[in-house]
Protein backbone atom coordinates (compact mmCIF):
# COMPACT_ATOMS: atom_id res chain seq x y z
CA UNK A 1 0.00 0.00 0.00
CA UNK A 2 1.51 3.36 -0.82
CA UNK A 3 1.09 6.60 0.67
CA UNK A 4 -1.55 9.38 -0.55
CA UNK A 5 -0.31 11.80 -2.74
CA UNK A 6 -2.33 14.80 -2.88
CA UNK A 7 -4.87 15.09 -5.56
CA UNK A 8 -3.86 11.61 -6.08
CA UNK A 9 -5.82 8.45 -4.19
CA UNK A 10 -3.96 5.99 -2.23
CA UNK A 11 -3.01 2.84 -4.46
CA UNK A 12 -4.58 -0.06 -2.64
CA UNK A 13 -4.24 -2.94 -5.34
CA UNK A 14 -6.65 -5.80 -5.66
CA UNK A 15 -5.91 -9.12 -6.98
CA UNK A 16 -6.67 -10.69 -10.69
CA UNK A 17 -6.39 -7.56 -12.73
CA UNK A 18 -3.74 -6.00 -15.28
CA UNK A 19 -0.36 -4.67 -14.26
CA UNK A 20 -0.49 -2.11 -16.61
CA UNK A 21 -3.44 -0.31 -18.85
CA UNK A 22 -3.40 1.22 -22.20
CA UNK A 23 -5.50 3.88 -22.27
CA UNK A 24 -6.45 4.66 -26.07
CA UNK A 25 -7.40 8.17 -26.01
CA UNK A 26 -10.09 9.25 -27.97
CA UNK A 27 -11.08 12.61 -26.67
CA UNK A 28 -9.89 14.85 -30.08
CA UNK A 29 -12.08 12.29 -31.98
CA UNK A 30 -15.21 11.19 -30.98
CA UNK A 31 -15.05 13.72 -28.61
CA UNK A 32 -14.83 16.29 -31.21
CA UNK A 33 -16.84 15.19 -33.81
CA UNK A 34 -19.86 15.79 -31.42
CA UNK A 35 -19.35 19.33 -31.13
CA UNK A 36 -22.00 21.66 -32.52
CA UNK A 37 -19.41 24.60 -33.20
CA UNK A 38 -16.76 22.88 -35.39
CA UNK A 39 -13.51 23.77 -33.17
CA UNK A 40 -10.50 25.14 -34.96
CA UNK A 41 -7.98 22.94 -36.35
CA UNK A 42 -5.25 25.21 -33.99
CA UNK A 43 -7.36 24.08 -30.80
CA UNK A 44 -7.51 20.92 -31.88
CA UNK A 45 -3.58 20.36 -32.70
CA UNK A 46 -2.82 21.97 -29.83
CA UNK A 47 -5.19 19.87 -27.73
CA UNK A 48 -3.62 16.52 -29.47
CA UNK A 49 -0.17 18.17 -27.92
CA UNK A 50 -1.34 18.70 -24.41
CA UNK A 51 -2.42 15.09 -24.27
CA UNK A 52 0.74 13.91 -25.49
CA UNK A 53 2.70 15.56 -22.74
CA UNK A 54 0.46 14.07 -20.28
CA UNK A 55 2.18 10.62 -21.04
CA UNK A 56 -0.90 8.81 -23.37
CA UNK A 57 0.70 6.65 -25.50
CA UNK A 58 -2.16 6.38 -28.11
CA UNK A 59 -4.23 9.22 -29.19
CA UNK A 60 -6.61 8.76 -32.06
CA UNK A 61 -6.64 12.27 -33.92
CA UNK A 62 -8.94 12.41 -36.68
CA UNK A 63 -11.90 10.80 -39.06
CA UNK A 64 -10.57 10.60 -43.01
CA UNK A 65 -14.48 10.34 -43.28
CA UNK A 66 -16.54 11.95 -45.41
CA UNK A 67 -16.66 15.88 -44.52
CA UNK A 68 -20.55 16.31 -45.30
CA UNK A 69 -21.16 12.84 -42.70
CA UNK A 70 -18.68 14.67 -39.78
CA UNK A 71 -17.91 17.83 -40.65
CA UNK A 72 -16.03 18.71 -37.40
CA UNK A 73 -13.68 16.45 -38.85
CA UNK A 74 -13.06 17.61 -41.89
CA UNK A 75 -9.44 19.07 -41.89
CA UNK A 76 -8.11 16.24 -41.16
CA UNK A 77 -5.77 16.75 -43.67
CA UNK A 78 -4.27 20.36 -42.09
CA UNK A 79 -4.88 18.62 -38.81
CA UNK A 80 -3.14 15.39 -39.04
CA UNK A 81 0.35 16.94 -40.33
CA UNK A 82 -0.08 19.57 -37.79
CA UNK A 83 0.76 16.67 -34.72
CA UNK A 84 2.41 13.76 -36.82
CA UNK A 85 5.65 14.73 -35.15
CA UNK A 86 4.36 13.66 -31.81
CA UNK A 87 5.91 10.55 -30.18
CA UNK A 88 3.07 9.05 -29.42
CA UNK A 89 0.80 6.61 -31.55
CA UNK A 90 -1.95 8.54 -33.83
CA UNK A 91 -4.58 6.11 -34.95
CA UNK A 92 -7.51 7.36 -37.27
CA UNK A 93 -10.87 6.56 -38.40
CA UNK A 94 -11.21 5.04 -42.27
CA UNK A 95 -15.12 3.82 -43.19
CA UNK A 96 -13.44 2.68 -46.94
CA UNK A 97 -10.87 3.01 -49.51
CA UNK A 98 -10.72 6.63 -50.23
CA UNK A 99 -10.65 6.77 -46.10
CA UNK A 100 -7.62 4.94 -46.40
CA UNK A 101 -5.94 6.74 -49.43
CA UNK A 102 -6.34 9.98 -47.74
CA UNK A 103 -4.94 8.48 -44.18
CA UNK A 104 -1.90 6.61 -46.08
CA UNK A 105 -1.21 9.74 -48.15
CA UNK A 106 -0.53 11.33 -44.73
CA UNK A 107 1.54 8.36 -43.46
CA UNK A 108 -0.81 7.48 -40.65
CA UNK A 109 0.55 3.89 -39.10
CA UNK A 110 -2.89 3.00 -37.08
CA UNK A 111 -6.26 3.08 -39.23
CA UNK A 112 -9.46 1.90 -37.20
CA UNK A 113 -12.31 0.73 -39.54
CA UNK A 114 -15.88 0.99 -37.65
CA UNK A 115 -18.82 -1.24 -37.64
CA UNK A 116 -21.75 -2.15 -36.24
CA UNK A 117 -23.38 -4.75 -34.51
CA UNK A 118 -27.09 -3.42 -35.71
CA UNK A 119 -28.31 -3.14 -38.83
CA UNK A 120 -30.07 0.28 -37.80
CA UNK A 121 -26.85 1.74 -37.15
CA UNK A 122 -24.94 0.46 -39.93
CA UNK A 123 -27.34 2.43 -42.15
CA UNK A 124 -27.48 5.33 -39.95
CA UNK A 125 -23.70 5.60 -39.64
CA UNK A 126 -22.18 4.13 -42.94
CA UNK A 127 -25.01 4.17 -45.22
CA UNK A 128 -24.49 0.27 -45.68
CA UNK A 129 -26.49 -3.18 -44.28
CA UNK A 130 -23.77 -4.49 -41.38
CA UNK A 131 -22.83 -7.12 -44.20
CA UNK A 132 -21.70 -4.68 -46.98
CA UNK A 133 -19.82 -2.49 -44.45
CA UNK A 134 -18.02 -6.03 -43.75
CA UNK A 135 -17.50 -6.23 -47.38
CA UNK A 136 -16.41 -2.33 -47.56
CA UNK A 137 -14.02 -2.71 -45.38
CA UNK A 138 -11.66 -5.77 -46.62
CA UNK A 139 -10.09 -4.32 -49.00
CA UNK A 140 -9.50 -1.48 -46.58
CA UNK A 141 -7.57 -4.30 -43.96
CA UNK A 142 -6.16 -6.04 -46.49
CA UNK A 143 -4.79 -2.89 -48.28
CA UNK A 144 -3.15 -1.35 -44.45
CA UNK A 145 -2.48 -4.76 -43.35
CA UNK A 146 0.04 -5.26 -46.18
CA UNK A 147 1.28 -1.84 -46.00
CA UNK A 148 2.18 -2.97 -42.32
CA UNK A 149 -0.20 -0.39 -40.86
CA UNK A 150 -1.84 -1.39 -37.47
CA UNK A 151 -5.83 -2.03 -37.85
CA UNK A 152 -8.11 -1.46 -35.16
CA UNK A 153 -11.79 -3.02 -35.77
CA UNK A 154 -14.45 -0.82 -33.80
CA UNK A 155 -17.58 -2.59 -33.09
CA UNK A 156 -20.65 -0.11 -31.88
CA UNK A 157 -23.69 -1.46 -30.16
CA UNK A 158 -22.22 -4.22 -28.53
CA UNK A 159 -24.93 -3.87 -26.13
CA UNK A 160 -28.05 -1.74 -27.20
CA UNK A 161 -29.34 -0.01 -30.18
CA UNK A 162 -31.39 3.35 -29.99
CA UNK A 163 -33.70 1.58 -32.34
CA UNK A 164 -33.38 -1.88 -32.03
CA UNK A 165 -33.40 -2.25 -28.03
CA UNK A 166 -30.95 -5.04 -26.29
CA UNK A 167 -28.49 -6.63 -28.70
CA UNK A 168 -27.97 -10.49 -28.53
CA UNK A 169 -24.72 -11.43 -27.52
CA UNK A 170 -24.49 -13.86 -30.61
CA UNK A 171 -25.14 -11.24 -33.04
CA UNK A 172 -21.79 -9.35 -31.64
CA UNK A 173 -19.83 -12.06 -31.49
CA UNK A 174 -20.20 -13.02 -34.91
CA UNK A 175 -19.12 -9.78 -36.13
CA UNK A 176 -15.97 -9.34 -33.71
CA UNK A 177 -15.66 -13.13 -35.42
CA UNK A 178 -15.39 -11.62 -38.76
CA UNK A 179 -13.73 -8.25 -38.41
CA UNK A 180 -11.00 -10.36 -37.01
CA UNK A 181 -10.77 -13.15 -39.54
CA UNK A 182 -10.97 -9.79 -41.76
CA UNK A 183 -7.26 -9.63 -40.34
CA UNK A 184 -7.93 -6.71 -37.98
CA UNK A 185 -5.10 -6.65 -35.26
CA UNK A 186 -7.38 -5.56 -32.33
CA UNK A 187 -11.42 -4.66 -31.44
CA UNK A 188 -12.82 -2.04 -29.62
CA UNK A 189 -16.31 -3.29 -28.07
CA UNK A 190 -17.88 -0.17 -28.02
CA UNK A 191 -21.06 0.62 -25.98
CA UNK A 192 -21.92 3.59 -28.04
CA UNK A 193 -25.64 4.76 -26.32
CA UNK A 194 -23.90 3.83 -22.70
CA UNK A 195 -26.24 1.45 -21.89
CA UNK A 196 -24.05 -1.86 -20.87
CA UNK A 197 -23.75 -2.75 -17.18
CA UNK A 198 -21.24 -4.86 -15.19
CA UNK A 199 -23.19 -8.60 -15.75
CA UNK A 200 -23.72 -7.60 -19.48
CA UNK A 201 -19.96 -6.82 -19.94
CA UNK A 202 -19.00 -10.29 -17.98
CA UNK A 203 -21.35 -12.07 -20.38
CA UNK A 204 -20.25 -10.95 -23.96
CA UNK A 205 -16.51 -11.16 -22.70
CA UNK A 206 -16.80 -14.51 -21.52
CA UNK A 207 -18.96 -15.09 -25.11
CA UNK A 208 -15.83 -13.48 -26.96
CA UNK A 209 -13.34 -15.61 -25.13
CA UNK A 210 -15.76 -19.17 -25.57
CA UNK A 211 -15.48 -18.00 -29.79
CA UNK A 212 -11.71 -18.23 -29.27
CA UNK A 213 -11.30 -14.40 -29.57
CA UNK A 214 -7.83 -13.53 -27.38
CA UNK A 215 -8.07 -11.08 -24.50
CA UNK A 216 -5.33 -9.27 -25.64
CA UNK A 217 -7.22 -8.43 -29.07
CA UNK A 218 -9.51 -6.71 -26.98
CA UNK A 219 -10.34 -3.29 -25.90
CA UNK A 220 -13.30 -1.60 -24.30
CA UNK A 221 -14.89 1.65 -25.27
CA UNK A 222 -17.59 2.60 -22.92
CA UNK A 223 -19.62 5.79 -23.01
CA UNK A 224 -20.95 6.78 -19.84
CA UNK A 225 -24.99 8.15 -20.32
CA UNK A 226 -26.06 6.26 -17.14
CA UNK A 227 -23.16 6.66 -15.81
CA UNK A 228 -21.89 2.90 -15.82
CA UNK A 229 -18.87 3.49 -17.51
CA UNK A 230 -16.29 3.17 -14.55
CA UNK A 231 -18.22 0.03 -13.39
CA UNK A 232 -18.24 -1.73 -16.84
CA UNK A 233 -14.34 -0.74 -17.12
CA UNK A 234 -13.80 -2.57 -14.04
CA UNK A 235 -15.68 -5.45 -14.95
CA UNK A 236 -13.59 -5.67 -18.04
CA UNK A 237 -10.63 -6.05 -16.26
CA UNK A 238 -11.06 -8.51 -13.86
CA UNK A 239 -11.71 -10.50 -17.16
CA UNK A 240 -7.74 -9.40 -17.90
CA UNK A 241 -8.82 -6.27 -20.86
CA UNK A 242 -6.06 -4.09 -21.01
CA UNK A 243 -6.84 -1.64 -23.43
CA UNK A 244 -9.28 0.64 -22.27
CA UNK A 245 -10.86 3.58 -24.61
CA UNK A 246 -11.61 7.04 -22.79
CA UNK A 247 -11.62 10.52 -23.66
CA UNK A 248 -10.29 13.79 -21.82
CA UNK A 249 -12.37 15.76 -20.06
CA UNK A 250 -15.54 12.94 -20.86
CA UNK A 251 -16.21 15.17 -23.94
CA UNK A 252 -17.72 13.16 -26.89
CA UNK A 253 -20.81 11.27 -28.22
CA UNK A 254 -21.60 10.10 -31.72
CA UNK A 255 -23.63 12.18 -34.22
CA UNK A 256 -25.46 9.15 -35.77
CA UNK A 257 -26.63 8.08 -32.63
CA UNK A 258 -28.92 10.31 -30.32
CA UNK A 259 -28.49 8.73 -26.88
CA UNK A 260 -24.63 9.13 -27.51
CA UNK A 261 -22.79 10.71 -24.73
CA UNK A 262 -19.67 11.28 -24.10
CA UNK A 263 -17.45 9.01 -23.15
CA UNK A 264 -15.90 7.27 -20.27
CA UNK A 265 -13.96 10.84 -18.87
CA UNK A 266 -9.61 9.62 -18.94
CA UNK A 267 -9.38 11.24 -15.53
CA UNK A 268 -12.13 9.16 -14.14
CA UNK A 269 -10.43 5.99 -15.35
CA UNK A 270 -6.74 7.17 -14.18
CA UNK A 271 -7.80 8.17 -10.46
CA UNK A 272 -9.21 4.19 -10.75
CA UNK A 273 -6.25 2.84 -11.93
CA UNK A 274 -3.74 4.42 -9.85
CA UNK A 275 -6.32 3.72 -6.73
CA UNK A 276 -5.85 0.17 -7.85
CA UNK A 277 -2.27 0.51 -8.10
CA UNK A 278 -2.37 0.38 -12.01
CA UNK A 279 0.08 1.60 -14.15
CA UNK A 280 -0.84 4.10 -16.83
CA UNK A 281 2.06 6.65 -17.24
CA UNK A 282 -0.58 9.06 -17.11
CA UNK A 283 0.20 12.25 -15.13
CA UNK A 284 -2.89 13.13 -13.58
CA UNK A 285 -2.38 16.68 -12.79
CA UNK A 286 -1.54 17.77 -16.18
CA UNK A 287 -4.47 15.82 -17.68
CA UNK A 288 -6.76 17.64 -15.57
CA UNK A 289 -4.93 21.04 -16.42
CA UNK A 290 -5.84 19.87 -20.30
CA UNK A 291 -9.34 19.80 -20.22
CA UNK A 292 -9.49 23.02 -18.10
CA UNK A 293 -8.14 24.47 -20.81
CA UNK A 294 -10.22 22.40 -23.31
CA UNK A 295 -13.48 23.20 -21.48
CA UNK A 296 -12.75 26.70 -21.80
CA UNK A 297 -12.49 26.77 -25.23
CA UNK A 298 -15.47 25.29 -25.53
CA UNK A 299 -17.46 27.33 -22.96
CA UNK A 300 -18.89 24.88 -20.28
CA UNK A 301 -16.94 22.71 -18.07
CA UNK A 302 -16.19 18.93 -18.12
CA UNK A 303 -18.30 16.61 -17.19
CA UNK A 304 -15.87 14.38 -15.43
CA UNK A 305 -16.51 14.34 -11.70
CA UNK A 306 -12.45 14.08 -11.10
CA UNK A 307 -11.49 17.31 -13.53
CA UNK A 308 -14.37 18.70 -11.25
CA UNK A 309 -12.65 17.58 -7.61
CA UNK A 310 -9.37 18.39 -9.13
CA UNK A 311 -9.70 21.57 -10.57
CA UNK A 312 -11.52 23.86 -8.21
CA UNK A 313 -14.58 26.27 -8.47
CA UNK A 314 -13.99 28.82 -11.17
CA UNK A 315 -11.17 27.04 -13.11
CA UNK A 316 -13.89 25.92 -15.83
CA UNK A 317 -15.46 27.13 -18.73
CA UNK A 318 -14.58 31.00 -17.39
CA UNK A 319 -11.23 30.41 -17.27
CA UNK A 320 -8.99 32.42 -19.87
CA UNK A 321 -8.06 30.77 -22.83
P1 LIG B 1 -22.03 7.24 -48.75
O1 LIG B 1 -22.85 8.46 -48.90
O2 LIG B 1 -22.69 5.91 -48.92
O3 LIG B 1 -20.73 7.36 -49.68
O4 LIG B 1 -21.35 7.31 -47.31
P2 LIG B 1 -20.39 6.66 -51.07
O5 LIG B 1 -19.49 5.51 -50.82
O6 LIG B 1 -21.66 6.44 -51.84
O7 LIG B 1 -19.58 7.84 -51.77
C1 LIG B 1 -20.24 9.07 -52.10
C2 LIG B 1 -19.20 10.18 -52.30
O8 LIG B 1 -18.48 10.40 -51.10
C3 LIG B 1 -18.15 9.87 -53.36
O9 LIG B 1 -17.85 11.11 -54.00
C4 LIG B 1 -16.95 9.42 -52.56
O10 LIG B 1 -15.71 9.67 -53.20
C5 LIG B 1 -17.08 10.32 -51.33
P3 LIG B 1 -18.39 11.41 -55.49
O11 LIG B 1 -17.85 10.28 -56.34
O12 LIG B 1 -19.89 11.35 -55.36
O13 LIG B 1 -17.84 12.77 -55.74
N1 LIG B 1 -16.45 9.67 -50.17
C6 LIG B 1 -15.48 10.22 -49.41
N2 LIG B 1 -14.88 11.42 -49.44
C7 LIG B 1 -13.92 11.64 -48.52
N3 LIG B 1 -13.53 10.72 -47.62
C8 LIG B 1 -14.12 9.52 -47.55
C9 LIG B 1 -15.15 9.25 -48.48
N4 LIG B 1 -15.93 8.16 -48.68
C10 LIG B 1 -16.72 8.43 -49.72
N5 LIG B 1 -13.74 8.61 -46.65
C11 LIG B 1 -19.54 6.77 -45.83
C12 LIG B 1 -20.57 6.24 -46.82
C13 LIG B 1 -18.93 5.58 -45.14
C14 LIG B 1 -18.47 7.53 -46.61
C15 LIG B 1 -20.26 7.72 -44.84
O14 LIG B 1 -21.36 7.04 -44.31
C16 LIG B 1 -19.38 8.19 -43.73
O15 LIG B 1 -18.43 8.94 -43.96
N6 LIG B 1 -19.70 7.81 -42.46
C17 LIG B 1 -18.90 8.16 -41.31
C18 LIG B 1 -19.76 8.32 -40.07
C19 LIG B 1 -18.91 8.60 -38.87
O16 LIG B 1 -17.76 9.02 -38.97
N7 LIG B 1 -19.47 8.36 -37.64
C20 LIG B 1 -18.78 8.58 -36.43
C21 LIG B 1 -17.68 7.59 -36.15
S1 LIG B 1 -18.27 6.04 -35.52
C22 LIG B 1 -18.43 6.28 -33.80
O17 LIG B 1 -18.34 7.39 -33.34
C23 LIG B 1 -18.59 5.07 -32.91
C24 LIG B 1 -17.30 4.71 -32.16
O18 LIG B 1 -16.88 5.77 -31.32
C25 LIG B 1 -17.53 3.45 -31.30
C26 LIG B 1 -18.78 3.51 -30.43
O19 LIG B 1 -18.91 4.43 -29.59
O20 LIG B 1 -19.59 2.61 -30.60
C27 LIG B 1 -16.14 4.41 -33.13
MG1 LIG C 1 -17.68 6.20 -29.33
Amino acid sequence: MNAPELGLPMAVPAEGLPARVRIHEVGARDGLQNEKATVPVEVKAEFVRRLAGTGLTTIEATSFVHPKWVPQLADAERLFPAVADLPVELPVLVPNERGLDRALALGARRVAVFASATESFAKANLNRTVDEALAMFEPVVARAKGADVHVRGYLSMCFGDPWEGAVPVEQVVKVCRALLDMGCDELSLGDTIGVATPGHVSALLTSLFDAGVPVDALGVHFHDTYGQALSNTYAALRHGVSTVDASAGGLGGCPYAKSATGNLATEDLVWMLRGLGIDTGVDLGSLVATSVWMAAHLGRPSPSRTVRALAGPGDDSDQEK
